[in-house]
């Protein structure tokens, strides 16, 4: 996981906005939110990614998919999948972005999935990164103290037996599409000096449609994906849960049967980080010892859309960090600055090229 080291209390946002610590931490349990600063979402992502591959020892040319998934990109076009692709120097990997909006990892983590069960793939990045803090409208109190920025990232790897993913279901409901939107930029509503007037790029939310919305979406979604594991609800460990508000797990606990120990809480100290979320709850559960071998785990995401997505798994081994060698470490750095100079060479070459066909042209040759 990454998230930028600069920190925002409720404090320092009641300088900004009329709100108090007291207000944002009854409401919604947040204490603090990580915000990017010169961070974007392509190099959080390619933070995040690259310790995925160091506690996965893996190396970055054997990966087959890269899936970010995220509703803030560096860019409409091209993805930042592409971006992180680049930087890793993943050079067998197709690379593609997915927005389903908080939803998005878990909608990612089901699809790499199939896309390893289908037998197409062996090594699958799911990487959920957003940095919402520059689509979060400052002046609104009602959204801005709920966003947070970061990446989280899993490496999904072919493996035999009953463990690893079981089940899972994604789910959307577009009649919702209104209650959490960001209404101009793309091709409804492009962008003009009017759409910035009105402040149209900024993400607009009818927060307690979204709130009784995900009380009711997220309970079911649990049950069903633990019975199409094979399992019920008790048999379930830990859920890790989108980090929403705080509100919203202990509603869906409540609901479910289930103590609170059994989820994973730590938006109070990250705010609401969307498709990061989920991913950056489970690498602070594994490295908290949380999750144990064996267990079983239901990852939970919901937002905008509407869309939800659920997936059961069993957590087969701990991580081999411990055991990496120090040299792996040292062959991937050098990977990666390889990767750097490599993509400079491209470019340098690319400009040639066109130089080179520019010349011809003014000589009157047709390019060869
Ligand atoms: N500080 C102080 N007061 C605030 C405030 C803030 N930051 N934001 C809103 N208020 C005020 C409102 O203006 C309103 O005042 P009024 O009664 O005078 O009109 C009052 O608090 C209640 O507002 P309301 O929107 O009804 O509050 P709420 O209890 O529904 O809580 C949310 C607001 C946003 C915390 C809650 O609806 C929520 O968490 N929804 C889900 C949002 C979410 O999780 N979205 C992401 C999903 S992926």
């Amino acid at each position: 996981m990454y998230v930028p080291p600069r920190v925002l209390t409720n404090d320092d946002l009641a300088q900004r906005v009329e709100t108090s610590h007291t207000w944002i931490v009854e409401r919604t349990g947040i204490e603090r939110r990580h915000i990017a600063d010169r961070e974007t979402s392509a190099t959080m992502a390619i933070e995040a990614a690259r310790a995925a591959l160091q506690v996965a020892d893996a190396d970055p040319r054997d990966i087959d998919l890269i899936l970010v998934a995220t509703a803030t990109p560096d860019y409409l076009m091209p993805s930042t999948a592409c971006l992180v692709q680049d930087a890793l120097g993943a050079i067998r990997a197709g690379a593609v972005d997915l927005n389903a909006g908080c939803s998005g990892f878990v909608y990612a983590l089901a699809m790499a999935n199939q896309a390893i069960a289908s037998g197409e793939h062996r090594l699958v990045l799911v990487i959920g990164v957003e940095k919402l803090s520059c689509m979060v409208d400052w002046q609104d109190r009602s959204t801005c103290v709920l966003f947070g920025d970061g990446a989280g990232a899993v490496l999904l790897r072919a493996a035999e037996g009953r463990s690893g993913i079981l089940a899972s279901l994604l789910g959307a409901d577009g009649s919702g599409a209104d209650l959490l939107i960001i209404p101009a930029g793309g091709s409804a509503q492009p962008p003009s000096l009017e759409t910035v007037e009105k402040r149209l790029h900024y993400l607009r939310m009818n927060g307690r449609e979204v709130f009784r919305f995900a009380t009711r979406v997220v309970p079911r979604a649990i049950e069903q994906v633990a019975e199409k594991a094979g399992l019920t609800v008790r048999d379930i460990d830990l859920v890790i849960a989108h980090q929403a508000n705080l509100r919203i797990l202990e509603a869906v606990a409540k609901r479910l049967g289930l103590p609170m120990e059994r989820f994973v809480v730590n938006l109070q100290e990250y705010g609401n980080t969307s498709a990061a979320s989920v991913p950056i709850a489970l690498c602070e559960a594994v490295q908290n010892g949380r999750i144990q071998p064996g267990q079983h785990l239901v990852l939970v995401g919901f937002g905008a859309g509407l869309t939800w997505a659920a997936v059961a798994l069993k957590w087969s081994e701990a991580p081999a960090r411990l055991a990496v060698p120090r040299f792996h470490n040292l062959l991937r750095s050098i990977l990666y600055r390889w990767a750097a100079w490599r993509t400079r060479l491209r470019q340098l070459l690319r400009r040639l090229a066109v130089e080179g066909i520019r010349r011809a042209e003014r000589r009157g040759k047709p390019p060869s």
